[in-house]
């Protein structure tokens, strides 16, 4: 393991910044480089090395990973589902350019491992809703859905072509106090956090039930983690696996909330996300990834709650 070099782009994200630190806790932390446009504050600056690094740089990007002898790269730049509609282009070439730069240097042998994150996004309007199975129809309606799809097909494409190691997840909905999420369709179950415990009140920007998949940050790390170390043969897809803990709708979220801020109200302007969230699924069928590397969450949507009102009262210094 210690032989390792791990490479993480787009560390200062949602999933970076707590990716890195559990990183660093099985490989060491200078065997985990931490890569962003934006210099990290706090623990993962203070903890191990970082590479300020444009990933859209090809030569600067092949440059680091020679540098540092990297073996593996968690690909976690990305523009999510709500800003990649109003930039489409723009999207296209972050999500799509940097991912084929890395696979490249997969195939040529420079790395050994890939990581990257798919979404509920892949899905569209027609895939079947409820308990969406592993396999079946995906029409993704946004430019962010499209590009993970596509994404998708190209891993399982060197895979069965070049038989590189790439692994990748489909995430839901990511619930973290650490950093904050931007520019995603379900960040709206994020903000109501901090606006219930700054302001009492909150509008939410999809309609009150409006249900979809999401997951706490402590289980999409642990999860990352053990898909990425199972034994190969273990991973028997090289698409994305279907990823799941638990589905709410705004108002059910509120009501857990209320049982910890009683007088919390929240109040309904669904806006353009409103019609993205309605063509992804509202649960999940994770049965593959369970079966395959024992993939099982731990925390229920009121656990969950607990722990971010308890963490988030910390950092906000709220009583
Ligand atoms: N959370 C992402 C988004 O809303 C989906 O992967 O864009």
């Amino acid at each position: 393991m210690a032989s390792e070099k791990i490479l993480i782009i787009g560390s200062s994200g949602q999933i970076g910044t707590e990716l890195v630190m559990s990183l660093r806790g099985i490989y060491g932390n200078q065997n985990v480089f931490a890569s962003d446009l934006n210099t990290p504050k706090g623990e993962v600056l203070e903890s191990g090395p970082f590479v300020a690094l444009n990933v859209m740089d090809r030569a600067a990007l092949i440059e680091t990973v020679k540098k540092y002898k990297i073996t593996q790269v968690y690909h976690l730049v990305a523009m999510l589902s709500a800003t990649a509609e109003k930039f489409p282009e723009k999207g296209w070439d972050l999500n799509m350019k940097s991912f084929f730069y890395v696979m490249e240097m997969l195939r040529e042998g420079i790395l050994k491992k890939v990581y990257w994150p798919s979404s509920i996004a892949a899905f569209g309007p027609t895939t079947p809703r409820v308990d969406t199975p592993q396999h079946t129809i995906m029409d993704p309606s946004t430019v962010y859905g499209i590009s993970k799809l596509s994404g998708e097909l190209w891993c399982q494409y060197y895979h069965d072509k070049y038989n590189v190691d790439v692994r990748s997840i489909r995430y839901p909905g990511l619930i973290s106090w650490k950093s904050e999420p931007g520019g995603g369709t379900t960040d709206y179950a994020v903000d109501i956090f901090y606006k219930a415990l700054q302001d009492g009140k909150y509008t939410s920007f999809l309609s009150e039930n409006t249900n979809l998949p999401m997951m706490y940050m402590p289980d999409a790390i642990r999860g990352t983690i053990e898909l990425c170390e199972a034994p190969a043969d273990q991973v028997k897809l090289r698409t994305g696996y279907n990823f799941a803990a638990f589905s709410f709708d705004p108002q059910t979220l509120a009501e857990s909330i209320k049982k910890h801020i009683p007088n919390f109200e929240i109040d309904y302007a669904p806006d353009f996300r409103q019609k993205i969230a309605e063509g992804w699924p509202q649960s999940i069928d994770d049965s593959q990834a369970r079966q395959d590397w024992g993939w099982k969450p731990e925390f229920t949507t009121d656990k969950m709650v607990e722990d971010m009102l308890k963490n988030l009262r910390v950092k906000l210094n709220v009583k």
